[in-house]
């Protein structure tokens, strides 16, 4: 049986709060809109205290994006949430992402509170939240380093309170997966009303393990996942939503589930983000990168030559990419030569080729890549 994972996009939140990045209204729309026609199912559009600005693109979102959720946050506290859900008034579907801090770390040095005072004033802010929406989310900050048992009566508690969905952050990106995926599958089988709401994977990428541990929690029972394109976010990022999209889609038998995103348009919204935030993408960045269809060396380019999946797991059109690249370099050999001759229309006999082949492999060693017109002098002028 397939199982729908909701795709809660905040590239537009904790995206945004990559250091470097500000997006001004008109790029936070195009964004948005862009990411609804990727058919994202929730967009978290911003922090509406944080700033005038930030209410004010929430509300524009609000009532510009249609068929999706549109989501804000606060924190715990009554005048954030009152100020959220004014912000989302216009939305088709509005929701209140509301929380605070589970672990001793957090509970100790940042709340200043105990835990049954930090589980109350959760408590009384779901119940606010709800008077202006049916649909509260609930976070746990910091739920990677939080006591079990706690987590656990909060869950219960918030839940009963009127949660819908219940976010269970790795905010310091400091679980391993086989934690994490406990993590979730301990609270749906231990909470008694966990059958009541949705869990939400909400990973950051501090020691590169934010896809994995968020499809880990898919695995063990998480229902949504927040994403962001191309992985920006608080310091080392959030969880990569072409990663995870992909790898759902190319391992689905391995994750028996399905999302709603439009796979061939990730290029293309992946590029704009990148564009209007100024992060650029790493040249081997997973799936999006500008190497991710590339192939250099003469072992791999024999093989892609004689069939694709032999080196290459994801057709490159299934995220819009053109096709698989075969790049020339030092590394390439005669059939990577051969192929990229004959697309340029050229075609020799075996004599005649060997001896472009050693001219290739000269001209080969004193650069990094050897390119159509490179290939052409090679071929007309000597
Ligand atoms: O990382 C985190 O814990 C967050 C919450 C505010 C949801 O971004
Ligand atoms: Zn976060």
């Amino acid at each position: 049986m397939s199982h729908q994972v909701y795709i809660f996009d905040t590239t537009l939140r904790d995206g945004e709060q990559s250091p470097g990045v500000h997006l001004n209204m008109e790029q936070k729309l195009t964004i948005g809109l862009a990411l609804v026609d990727l058919g994202v199912n929730v967009v978290e559009a911003g922090f509406p205290i944080s700033s005038p600005g930030d209410f004010e693109s929430v509300n524009m979102l609000s009532r510009e994006l249609k068929g999706v959720t549109v989501c804000g946050l606060t924190r715990a506290k009554a005048r954030d949430i009152e100020v959220a859900a004014e912000a989302l008034r216009p939305a088709e579907r509005p929701r209140i992402h509301t929380g605070l801090g589970v672990s001793n770390n957090h509970l100790e040095f940042k709340l200043r509170m105990s835990k049954e005072e930090a589980l109350e004033v959760g408590v009384n802010s779901v119940k606010l939240a709800r008077n202006f929406v049916e649909d509260v989310e609930y976070f746990m900050e910091d739920s990677g380093r939080a006591d079990r048992d706690y987590v656990y009566k909060v869950v219960e508690e918030v839940i009963k309170a009127g949660a819908t969905v219940i976010n269970v952050p790795d905010t310091t990106g400091y679980t391993a997966p086989d934690e994490y995926h406990d993590l979730i599958k301990g609270i749906i089988d231990n909470v008694p009303n966990s059958d009541k709401a949705i869990f939400s994977c909400h990973c950051h990428n501090d020691l590169g393990m934010a896809t994995a541990n968020t499809l880990a929690g898919v695995l063990g029972g998480a229902r949504q996942v927040e994403v962001t394109m191309n992985g920006i976010g608080e310091r080392a990022g959030n969880t990569a939503l072409e990663e995870v999209v992909m790898a759902l889609a190319i391992r689905k038998e391995r994750f028996q589930c399905e999302t709603t995103i439009h796979s061939r348009k990730l290029l293309e919204v992946s590029r704009l983000v990148s564009n209007l935030t100024g992060m650029l993408i790493q040249r081997n960045k997973a799936v999006v990168g500008a190497n991710a269809y590339a192939h250099s060396s003469g072992i791999h380019q024999d093989g892609v030559l004689k069939e694709r999946s032999t080196y290459e797991i994801i057709d490159p059109e299934m995220v819009g990419a053109a096709k698989t690249e075969i790049i020339l370099t030092a590394r390439s050999g005669r059939h990577g030569l051969k192929h990229r001759l004959s697309e340029l229309g050229f075609n020799f006999p075996d004599e005649r080729f060997e001896m472009i082949y050693e001219e290739f492999c000269r001209l080969a060693d004193t650069k990094s890549e050897v390119n159509d017109q490179d290939l052409r002098e090679l071929v007309l002028v000597r």
